[in-house]
């Protein structure tokens, strides 16, 4: 692959990010606390102040913030600068209650744009590819922010957002673009579509395929590739912390989101108690931004599951692919189950496409976790070979992950589509 040339930070040695990383720390924590009233009496509260962060392990003395800060101070009420100098809002729906709103300076912005560049140049996009974004634009973050990132590397943008999955066939035949940037399950609805008009998902375009914003297996990345005959990296982001290019994969290792750490600065702790963790163990991964001016973000807690791990193609640590988040957690008779322990067993079985929902009831004093998921088109429910399948997959989840399911097939098509994050878990136990 033909090389090309990195930002010198991503080249620094870590004496050197660890003293930009400080000097950015204090900066930020320091702006924080005198711009905006939330932070002040947060810290105040905690007693701790900005000149008490003298090194990078400080921080760990510094309160937390959670969505319900963000919530609690809606709409605007975290800004560390008044909003006339935001050029550009966010917000994300989130599954109950009033969405988290998030603004930009147009340094933000900037920033932004040059982490998302960044992000798709370690990807393997040059200037000249043309990108097909499938990602939502609007309130999400995921169409602008790889938009604006993808303009700045000096790519073609083909802004199309989620949905009319019939034309993104079609555009994606006619244009011929390099690259597409969606979620990992509308892509899957994409191939769907181009074999349904009678096309060789293979023989398309697309070179490369920059999936995020939702939980996907390593499994469910090689049948990607497989399907599709593209190479397939991991993006990873938040609105509260940025958008998406928070981190990214690089495309010469494959092996977990390096974390553009000279923005933001990641800390795993232990869910339950908030300490940090020894390095490399896994637990709750915490963002603090260090270069943001509209919302800093100081020990943001991302509910995201991982481990922080040495960096291979970068001087930058990495993170593991997010086993789940902890909001998507099921507890099944006293055993965690995450969807994408499920979505691996699926992926073993040739008879099943990775179309799935976790759906949860209470039958008596007892929850029940029943898989429904699609057989591979062509196939019937009530053959042999899908029944078979289905008793396989029961039977994998009760030996590899504990709990007892039930496996409910569906013919193709029968799985509920989303556009754009998939809905992994149907909890019916309320209800
Ligand atoms: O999903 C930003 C984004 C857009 C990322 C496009 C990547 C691509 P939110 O809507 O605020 O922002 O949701 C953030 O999505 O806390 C994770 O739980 C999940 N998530 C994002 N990327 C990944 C990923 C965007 N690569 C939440 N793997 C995060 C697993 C991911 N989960």
């Amino acid at each position: 692959m033909k090389t090309f040339p990195l930002e010198p930070i991503e080249k620094a040695s870590i004496d050197e990010l660890r003293a930009l990383q400080l000097q950015r720390l204090k900066q930020t924590l320091s702006h924080a606390y005198e711009n905006s009233p939330v932070y002040r009496a947060k810290f105040d509260a905690a007693g701790v102040h900005p000149q008490d962060c003298r090194s990078l392990e400080d921080l760990a003395k510094f309160p937390f913030t959670t969505k319900q800060d963000l919530r609690d101070n809606y709409p605007f009420g975290m800004f560390a600068v008044p909003r006339e100098q935001c050029v550009r809002i966010h917000a994300s729906s989130g599954t109950t209650g009033k969405p988290t709103v998030v603004g930009y300076t147009r340094k933000d912005i900037d920033t932004w744009a040059q982490v998302m560049a960044r992000s798709l140049r370690a990807s393997g996009a040059r200037p000249g590819d043309m990108v097909h974004v499938s990602y939502g634009y609007g309130l999400f973050t995921g169409g602008l922010g790889a938009h604006y990132g993808a303009e700045h590397l000096g790519l073609t943008v083909v802004p199309f957002g989620g949905g009319q999955t019939e034309r993104q066939v079609q555009l994606i035949n006619d244009f011929r673009p390099d690259i597409i940037m969606v979620t990992p399950s509308y892509m899957l609805a994409i191939a769907d579509e181009f074999e349904r008009q009678g096309l060789d998902p293979r023989e398309s375009s697309l070179r490369l395929g920059i999936f995020g914003a939702e939980p996907w297996t390593h499994d469910m990345r090689a049948s990607i590739e497989r399907r599709l005959s593209l190479q397939a990296v991991d993006i990873y982001g938040l609105s509260e912390v940025m958008g998406p290019g928070v981190a990214n994969e690089c495309i010469e290792t494959q092996d977990g989101p390096t974390i553009w750490e000279d923005h933001f600065y990641p800390e795993i702790v232990d869910p339950e108690t908030g300490q940090p963790v020894p390095e490399g163990e896994m637990g709750e991964l915490v963002f603090t931004s260090l270069t943001k001016e509209a919302l800093p973000v100081i020990r943001y807690r991302t509910r995201d599951l991982t481990r922080l791990l040495p960096g291979t193609a970068r001087t930058m640590r990495r993170m593991e692919k997010i086993t789940g988040r902890s909001d998507d957690m099921m507890i099944v008779r006293g055993v965690n189950v995450f969807p994408t322990q499920i979505e691996e067993l699926i992926l073993r079985q040739g008879e099943l496409a990775p179309h799935y929902q976790c759906v949860l009831t209470r039958e008596g004093p007892l929850d029940c976790l029943t898989v429904v998921v699609e057989v591979r088109s062509g196939l019937e429910t009530a053959s042999p070979a899908a029944q078979e399948a289905a008793q396989r997959l029961a039977h994998d989840i009760k030996a590899y992950v504990g709990a007892t399911a039930k496996v409910e097939l569906r013919d193709a098509g029968g799985v509920e589509r989303s556009v754009g994050k998939a809905r992994r878990v149907v909890d019916l136990r309320g209800k």
